[in-house]
């Protein structure tokens, strides 16, 4: 079964080709990074208008790439939410004219549904699937951190949430606080590779709590209060510190945000009796996340699935892969495919399937 999946929550516009839920036969992303970096966040405005620019391009090379046509395609599926809801707006429309004018039938997808199954859906063989479940799997991007228990495809249960700050929303702001660019994961990511992780003690906020939730604001506002009572200022400037000092920050705060995301996780997967483990989000792909991650997996003996950096950031193959499962498990749905831009993650859901001829 071939289905075309479109991507456009945020910033990225995304089309995908994938077979039977885990062959991608083709994946292209369109980033709008560049637009939004000199507002050092994404705009909503901007956002909406490149996707409108960009999406039929997106869409054709995706359908190029994989040496198929409309034709060809058994659904299209598209992003539901959460995101920008005027994003969700351009590629919602752009599915629905899509599926209107092939008579495909429309499928709408959780976007961190599809994360969450997005390392294991995307980077398995259908053979090995029985062996992944249960599974803890930890979504961390720059607008979510949840952990959530999976007992299959489709059924999973939220166990706990950042009350506050997404962890990638802490790098992108303690980013800003040291005076570097937007995005902020990747350059603290580059910057601590020579850094010492324990030359400042920050703190593991809620590492010892015995929920499942996450709070990263303490920690960006210990970044701040350490820049002023070293710095005597609020933010740094580029250039102000030495080399040395300004690695040794940003590799503390990044320990500090990988000790509790690589504890709570491998305390979930303890407390649920799982061997298998999965992250998913941007800051997944963070190179001392996945580190100590592997590491803990190992020494435990826990199975840990992660996906290759263009599968872990928003894509429109990780929802084109979940659609597979979703048509599968209710061929015949028929609920209306509207944007959901401020619903999260619910425990266990179906998100919906009309025809086109059921579009208005
Ligand atoms: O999943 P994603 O592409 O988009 C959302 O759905 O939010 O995640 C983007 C987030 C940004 O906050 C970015 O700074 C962070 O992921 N990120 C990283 C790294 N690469 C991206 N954070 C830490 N280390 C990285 N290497
Ligand atoms: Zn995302």
């Amino acid at each position: 079964m071939n289905i075309l999946g479109i991507e456009t929550s945020c910033d990225e516009t995304a089309a995908a080709v994938v077979r039977d839920g885990h062959t991608i036969l083709s994946n292209v992303i369109s980033s709008q990074v560049d637009h939004h970096r000199p507002y050092g966040g994404v705009v909503p405005e901007i956002a909406s208008r490149q996707h409108l620019a960009f999406i039929t391009e997106v869409v054709t090379q995706a359908l190029d790439q994989a040496g198929l046509w409309f034709d060809d395609l058994d659904a299209i599926a598209v992003t539901q939410g959460p995101g920008l809801a005027p994003s969700l707006l351009i590629g919602l429309h752009a599915a629905c004219g899509m599926a209107c004018s092939t008579r495909k039938p429309i499928l709408g997808i959780n976007h961190l549904e599809a994360h969450l199954y997005s390392p294991i859906l995307t980077t398995t063989l259908p053979d090995d699937r029985d062996q992944l479940f249960p599974l803890i799997s930890i979504i961390v991007s720059g607008g979510h951190t949840i952990l959530a228990h999976a007992t299959a495809i489709g059924q999973h249960h939220v166990l706990g949430q950042t009350k506050d700050d997404a962890a990638g929303e802490a790098f992108d702001k303690v980013a800003k606080l040291l005076g570097l660019g937007y995005p902020g994961g990747p350059e603290i990511d580059r910057l601590a590779a020579t850094g010492n992780p324990a030359a400042i003690a920050f703190p593991r906020s809620m590492l010892d709590d015995p929920s499942h939730q996450f709070s990263f604001s303490g920690l960006k506002t210990s970044v701040l209060y350490h820049i002023r009572r070293s710095y005597h200022i609020d933010r740094l400037q580029p250039g102000q510190l030495s080399p040395t000092d300004l690695a040794n920050l940003c590799a503390s705060f990044q320990e500090a945000v990988v000790d509790v995301l690589v504890g709570k996780t491998i305390r979930a997967a303890r407390l649920h009796n799982v061997r298998n483990i999965a992250a998913s989000g941007g800051v997944s792909i963070n190179r001392r996340f996945r580190q100590k991650l592997a590491a803990a997996c190992q020494q435990r003996h826990y199975r840990l699935h992660l996906a290759p950096a263009d599968l872990c950031t928003d894509n429109a193959a990780m929802i084109a892969g979940l659609a597979y499962y979703k048509l599968k498990a209710n061929p015949t749905g028929q609920h209306l495919a509207d944007i959901t831009p401020s619903i999260g993650l619910p425990d266990t859901q179906f998100i919906g399937r009309h025809t086109a001829s059921q579009l208005p």
